[in-house]
């Protein structure tokens, strides 16, 4: 069987109360008969005295036990809830009022009874009872003397009662009902006060469950349940739990549908590469293919264009497979960086000048500005100059004959320069602009030229300037112009 947490509050309390019933209830038995028993002694406690006084076989001492045990007798028939002894002064039983039958000790501890009659002891005092080998009930008691000479005991046992359920002896006691039924009044009204009070506490508890039991039906889909509005700046904790709960959730969602994302974008980048690495494949499978079949009858013309075709689709793969590698590479983060100070206008040049054929055949104008610089910067320059050619080279491909390409050092405060690469091109629509760093991303204004282009150029120049520690900007007016921006360290960071 499963418990709720209020349920089980609630039988915890329910014990609890119990066993604090239990324990009231002797402790007022107790409480009860010790009183009792304290106000009867009080009571007779004359009794031994009065009679060891007044009767005339115990006035001047015992002579004859078999008169005594007469009179004890007598006396307990006017009085049955009586036990009358005659104890010596060890405590021996001369003489007693009983069955001789029912007695079952012979001697009695005395000390109880001195203390009572010096008056030492708190009431009730209990004595043996002689009928019993180790009950003790209460007494009274009185020396006997002949002359000066002590002769024994008048020992009297009083609460010689009938047995009455404790329960019934509380309900004849009027004044004791009272309390008891208050008492008990009271424990059963702080027992549904607390249940109550319970209940008031767990039912956020109770509703945050519900909640999430809720949630987990739908696959935690917040949109399809209504759930509880758990506010966050409530001083409930279970209302800034249930708060934290919802966020969290959102959390894994958002995380969960960004997984998925990455997913798909992955499957449709290897789908792609599949593909741009079969056609150019395909096409030296065929051109080796008739190269082999038809090598007698090809003439030496055909020959060698067939060759020169099948190199070209072999380079073409050779550069896509060295770009992946080296985006796969990039990715992996196990890339070791080589920071060095260098001349930032030099490596300018030095790039620059990789591309002078292609800039001198569209009549490009490519201006570094200022020409010379004596700004240092700190970085890697091997991936530096990658990710110079990478932009370099786009700008000169998308830059109509006779454009301007400027490349601009910019100091500024901080231990900065930024470099602004920028071209006069066809540019970029403005809602094609924020993928163009997505690997195998090209935009509609891409542009072909001897060489294939696969779109993963901005990948691989975004990654490694992200692991430079900087962070590439585009700006971009589509029919007039693109420039590419980030900053770069001078000196070392400290
Ligand atoms: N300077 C530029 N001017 C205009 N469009 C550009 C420029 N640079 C990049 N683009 C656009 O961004 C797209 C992505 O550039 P990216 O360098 O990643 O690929 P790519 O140059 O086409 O191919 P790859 O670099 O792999 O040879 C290009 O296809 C182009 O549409
Ligand atoms: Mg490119």
């Amino acid at each position: 069987m499963k418990l709720s947490l209020y349920q089980r509050l609630s039988l915890s309390l329910l014990l609890v109360f119990i066993v604090i019933f239990i324990v009231f209830y002797f402790w007022v038995v107790q409480l009860e008969q010790k009183t009792r028993y304290e106000s009867k002694q009080r009571l007779h406690l004359s009794l031994a005295a009065s009679l060891a006084r007044d009767n005339p076989l115990l006035q001047q001492g015992v002579y004859d036990n078999t008169a005594l045990s007469n009179l004890f007798h007598t006396l307990m028939v006017l009085g049955p809830s009586f036990e009358f002894y005659f104890l010596d002064p060890q405590g021996k039983i001369i003489t007693h009022s009983i069955a001789p039958s029912l007695i079952k000790r012979q001697n009695v501890n005395l000390t109880p009874l001195i203390q009572l009659t010096q008056n030492q002891a708190t009431l009730p005092v209990y004595g043996d009872d002689p009928q019993h080998l180790t009950r003790k009930k209460i007494f009274t008691t009185a020396p006997v003397f002949n002359g000066n000479v002590l002769q024994g005991y008048l020992y009297v046992i009083v609460a010689s009662e009938r047995y009455e359920s404790a329960f019934s002896r509380l309900k004849s006691n009027n004044q004791t009902e009272i309390s008891v039924v208050l008492v008990m009044g009271t424990i059963i009204f702080l027992f549904v006060l607390l249940l109550a009070i319970f209940a008031y506490f767990t039912r956020p508890l109770r509703r945050l469950n519900l909640d999430i039991q809720a949630l987990k039906q739908v696959d935690f889909d917040k949109s399809k349940v209504k759930l509880t509005p758990w506010m966050a700046n409530s001083s409930n904790e279970v209302h800034q739990l249930g708060y934290a709960f919802l966020q969290l959730i959102d959390q894994i969602n958002e995380q969960f549908s960004l997984l998925q994302k990455s997913d798909s974008k992955r499957r449709e980048l290897l789908a792609d590469i599949s593909h741009d690495l079969r056609t150019p494949l395909s096409s030296l499978q065929g051109y080796i293919e008739t190269l082999s079949l038809n090598k007698d009858t090809l003439s030496e013309q055909q020959r060698e264009k067939f060759i020169e075709i099948a190199l070209k689709n072999a380079y073409q793969l050779k550069g896509l497979i060295d770009q992946l590698f080296e985006l796969a590479h990039l990715e992996g983060g196990q890339v070791s960086v080589h920071l060095e100070t260098f001349n930032l206008a030099e490596i300018l040049h030095d790039v620059v000048a990789k591309f002078s054929l292609q800039i001198r055949e569209k009549q490009l104008k490519i201006t570094i500005k200022p020409e010379r610089s004596l700004i240092q910067v700190n970085s890697d320059i091997s991936k530096l100059e990658r990710v110079l050619s990478n932009l370099i080279e786009n700008s000169i491909r998308h830059t109509p004959a006779n454009g301007e390409i400027e490349l601009e050092i910019t100091q500024l405060k901080n231990n900065q320069c930024q470099l602004k690469i920028s071209d006069n091109g066809n540019g970029v629509k403005a809602e094609e602009l924020p993928y163009i760093f997505d690997p195998r991303y090209r935009a509609s204004n891409a542009m072909q030229d001897k060489q294939k282009h696969t779109g993963l150029g901005l990948a691989i120049t975004k990654k490694l300037l992200e692991i430079l520690n900087t962070e590439i900007h585009v700006e971009s007016t589509f029919g007039k112009g693109t420039s590419f921006t980030f900053l770069l360290n001078n000196k070392p960071d400290a």
